[in-house]
């Protein structure tokens, strides 16, 4: 008889017989019934595309643990009762892969499993995959002033999707992604169990720094490894309209900004912008972290881009937690708390893709882009610029493949607020003909992307047939020749393919 009783029952009763001697499981399990469960699916949906559509499918249950057992409890009886799972942290994934699915299913958010334990001695912290990038480092600030962590540039930003997918920001210059610096990890495997460093394959703890969330475990926590920080930094943000010679200056810059020193980071940041008389120009905005004082940067600049014309009186200098405030667009003086609020600033629905450079694009490739620019109306373009650091580490090292030889990454990015299936049609079609448009410009055989970017149009599983073959098309993108080490890890670790959704890796059997 238990057979036919609903998915549901059968599902709270393994969640109740296997946390028994915990607390109420009612109090971490929501039902689509449960008043808590609109809000709680919405909350961290950093991307509100989806967020009217009636024909998403929405999970079964939320569950939200604040302790590991509970994490493999949940996964245990999903496993056993057909259910996928969706694990969430904070909820940015570009394509909702963290809160939506086509199969009954279950999220496990990890919002309440967001503790940080700095370590100052040994130079070390312990975070939970549930906190954010901001929290973070709002900790790491309340512990050390020379300390600080190389991630992300947004505060809401999840540790734990950013971290699995590489993460970067303004010191990957200097110290690589954030999983370069990761030491250790706690995951929930497939079958229900914790493993560490220890007790994980040397496979499994290579795939879990940078081949991307939702495919081999959940991991609940990680061990990184802090970096020393100046006590004081210096921020700078120049913004120049194509009248203003944009386009020279944004040209120049890729023959700059990899081979800087690496204390300094300079990326662009393109938008349209308005020019009086109801004109839009684009505009581009060199936006920069150096990790040391404003003479030394002033100097530096004189140097090797005198072109920008940088001068003095440009240059905030900061501490490095004020510098984080101020990458993000926020005041360098507002309360260190505001790292803390969970949700992203300036949230709208959007879809982006990205690209990685290593030949400059001629100047005319550029008056291209100003001309698509002039079709759209919020579009981002994003040059983060690499070298430094990423040209020492292998490409083989971590997932993340993208190292020596590429000159920066682009993010494409197309913002809108108008509900409607043409609305959103319109915007898509126009950012596919940008990236098409793109291609003689980027990296080719394979075209990079960047997974933590994620971008269904590269390609997507069968979820029926699981045919690695095909998945080679979006695979290589992100992760070139380390996409096959992946799969074989996957197969070893996770071979009936539990953690799988659209663009998950599938398992390669050792003989094929
Ligand atoms: P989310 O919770 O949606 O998870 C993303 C993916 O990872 C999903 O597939 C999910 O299932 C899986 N996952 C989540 N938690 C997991 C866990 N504990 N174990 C295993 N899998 C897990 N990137 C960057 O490198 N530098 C940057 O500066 C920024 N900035 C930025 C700003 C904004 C506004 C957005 C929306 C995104 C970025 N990103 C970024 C991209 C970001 O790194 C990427 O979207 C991350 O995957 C987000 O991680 P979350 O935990 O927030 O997402």
């Amino acid at each position: 008889w238990a057979c036919s009783k609903p998915v549901h029952e059968n599902f709270m009763q393994c969640m109740s017989n296997q946390l028994k001697s915990g607390k109420n499981h009612s109090q971490i399990i929501y039902s689509s019934s449960s008043p808590q469960f609109p809000n709680l699916l919405q909350s961290s949906q950093q991307n509100p595309r989806w967020s009217n559509s009636t024909s998403v499918l929405k999970p079964l249950f939320i569950i939200t643990p604040f302790h590991e057992s509970q994490v493999q409890a949940s996964v245990i009886c999903s496993r056993r009762h057909g259910l996928q799972v969706r694990v969430r942290s904070g909820g940015h994934d570009y394509e909702g892969l963290s809160y939506l699915s086509k199969s009954p299913f279950v999220v496990i958010d990890l919002v309440d499993l967001r503790s940080v334990d700095v370590n100052i001695k040994d130079e070390t912290a312990w975070v939970q995959s549930g906190a954010t990038l901001g929290e973070l480092y709002y900790a790491i600030s309340k512990a050390s002033k020379v300390h600080g962590f190389p991630a992300g540039i947004c505060p809401s930003v999840g540790v734990g999707g950013h971290f699995s997918g590489g993460g970067f920001g303004t010191m990957l210059r200097k110290h690589g992604l954030a999983a370069d610096n990761v030491l250790d990890a706690h995951v929930v495997d497939s079958n229900g169990r914790i493993l560490e460093r220890k007790t994980m394959s040397e496979g499994l703890f290579w795939a879990i720094r940078g081949g991307g969330g939702g495919n081999f475990g959940i991991v609940v926590s990680w061990k990184i490894k802090l970096v020393r920080v100046p006590h004081i930094v210096t921020g700078f943000t120049v913004s120049k309209t194509l009248a203003q010679g944009a386009s020279l200056l944004v040209h120049k810059w890729q023959y700059i900004a990899d081979k800087l020193h690496e204390d300094l980071f300079i990326r662009i940041i393109l938008q349209n912008v308005g020019e009086g008389n109801n004109q839009k120009t684009v505009q581009a905005s060199f936006n920069s972290l150096f990790l040391g004082g404003k003479e030394r940067l002033v100097q530096l600049m004189k140097e090797r881009f005198p072109e920008l014309g940088l001068q003095a009186r440009d240059c905030i200098e900061m501490s490095w937690i004020q510098s984080v405030l101020y990458i993000a667009g926020y005041n360098k003086d507002q309360p260190l708390e505001v790292l803390l609020d969970r949700e992203t600033l300036y949230k709208s629905k959007f879809k982006a893709k990205s690209d990685f450079v290593n030949t400059p694009i001629p100047e005319v490739g550029f008056k291209g882009i100003w001309d698509m620019f002039s079709q759209e109306e919020v579009v981002f373009m994003i040059m983060d610029p690499f070298g430094g650091k990423m040209n020492e580490i292998s490409e083989f090292e971590t997932p993340f493949p993208h190292r020596k030889g590429n000159l920066y990454n682009i993010q494409y990015m197309v913002k809108w607020d108008a509900d409607g299936v043409g609305e959103s049609n319109k915007h898509l079609r126009w950012i596919r003909v940008l990236y098409w448009y793109m291609r003689p410009h980027v990296t080719r055989s394979p075209r990079g992307a960047y997974v933590n970017y994620r971008d269904l149009d590269l390609g997507t599983n069968n979820l029926v047939k699981k045919s690695y073959q095909e998945a080679r098309t979006w695979g290589v993108k992100y992760f070139k020749g380390n996409f096959e080490r992946l799969a074989r890890v996957k197969n070893k670790v996770d071979p009936d393919n539990f953690f799988r959704n659209e663009q998950s890796i599938p398992p390669l059997p050792s003989l094929l």
